[in-house]
């Protein structure tokens, strides 16, 4: 599988989200994070963000929806340039039904699911998904610690689907990468510990050959 990390905005700068941007044009996704204040306690960015933000890097935008009904904004995100829309099984809207908006919308779809949602649940969507994000914190922050108890959960989805991109997101770092690799993630949400290094670009390389490592 190819190993792809996507550094979350979520850490960046957003007084100079150009210039961090910039920093991360080695990088395979950008990993951009969508909070209501509903479904999660916090509040980030939305569509208007991601549009103006899409003209000055060429780095496909993962979109991570972390709202209550993602099945009435897939429009938004798709026409301001999401590549992939995430959004969660928890979500109050239809999954079948947002799964094929994102797909008629030309978007790539994935599925995330939170620490207390079984790896059983996103199965029956395999076919049409490209992603399946196993989330290794509760949704909303940044910067917490990485719950290594969800590991069997990324094993059971990569004995289910051999070649999908599972991403994990929260808390990866230099180290926890190896065990979300080991475990069969192959795509890494990094915020803080790409934005708040010295170098971002080379913690970018640091990180996929960690990842690499254990493969
Ligand atoms: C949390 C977000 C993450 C967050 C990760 O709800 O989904 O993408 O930015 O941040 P770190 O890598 O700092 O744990
Ligand atoms: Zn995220």
């Amino acid at each position: 599988m190819e190993i792809k990390i996507a550094p979350s905005v979520l850490a960046a700068d957003y007084a100079n989200l150009e210039k961090e941007l910039k920093k991360c044009s080695d990088a395979q996704y950008i990993h951009l994070d969508v909070m209501d204040g509903h479904f999660v306690p916090n509040i980030s960015i939305g569509a208007p963000v991601i549009k103006a933000i899409r003209a000055v890097t060429e780095v496909p935008f993962d979109v991570h929806l972390m709202i209550s009904e993602p099945l009435r904004y897939i429009e938004d995100f798709a026409a301001a340039g999401a590549d992939i829309i995430c959004f969660h099984i928890e979500s109050e809207s239809d999954t079948e039904k947002t799964i094929n908006k994102i797909l008629e919308s030309g978007c790539k779809a994935a599925l995330a699911i939170k620490p207390n949602t079984p790896a059983s649940a996103v199965l029956k969507y395999l076919s049409k998904l490209s992603m399946v994000l196993v989330m290794t914190v509760e949704p909303g922050f940044g910067g917490q610690s990485f719950m290594a108890d969800m590991m069997p959960k990324i094993e059971e989805i990569r004995a289910a689907a051999p070649d999908i991109d599972i991403e994990v997101d929260g808390g990866i770092n230099a180290k926890t990468i190896k065990t979300a690799a080991k475990a069969g993630a192959n795509v890494f949400v990094a915020g803080s510990a790409v934005f708040k290094s010295e170098n971002p670009q080379e913690t970018i390389s640091m990180l996929k050959e960690n990842a690499k490592s254990v493969k």
